[in-house]
């Protein structure tokens, strides 16, 4: 298959990603908090680790910003502190527009790293 556009290329792989994840979540559909921490890798991967480091893997980020171990192990970001930041708009980092289940996600992630 031959493809035209990076635009139609990105959609191609946003959508195997997605089918990625979705076999991720049927794998583990078990272990829901496992399930949704997988998916919160994989938001993290894809939209914060431009600027954070999300992971132990990771060594490239901008060293202006919190790492996401560093958040973990932060007593004043608890899971609703968390959700309550990624819900709005927190200039300088982009506002994302992250749905109510990719926050879930992110902060069910966010806890594996404790
Ligand atoms: C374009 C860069 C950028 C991206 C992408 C980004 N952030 Fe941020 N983030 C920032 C900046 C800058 C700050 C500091 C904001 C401030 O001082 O209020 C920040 C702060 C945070 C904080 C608060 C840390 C603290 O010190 O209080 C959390 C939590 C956070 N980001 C999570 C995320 C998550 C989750 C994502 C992905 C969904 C993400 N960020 C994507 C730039 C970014």
């Amino acid at each position: 298959m031959q493809v035209h556009d990076e635009g139609r290329k990105a959609r191609m792989m946003q959508a195997l990603y997605g089918t990625l994840a979705a076999s991720a979540l049927l794998v583990t559909a078990s272990m829901p908090a496992m399930a949704d921490a997988l998916q919160g890798e994989v938001i993290a991967e894809r939209w914060c680790a431009s600027c954070h480091l999300v992971g132990p893997g990771q060594d490239v980020a901008s060293d202006q910003m919190a790492s996401f171990m560093q958040i973990a192990q932060r007593d004043d970001l608890t899971a609703e502190n968390l959700g309550a930041f990624l819900r709005s708009p927190h200039p300088p980092m982009p506002d994302l527009q992250l749905t109510h289940n990719e926050i879930r996600a992110l902060i069910a992630y966010i806890e594996t790293l404790e």
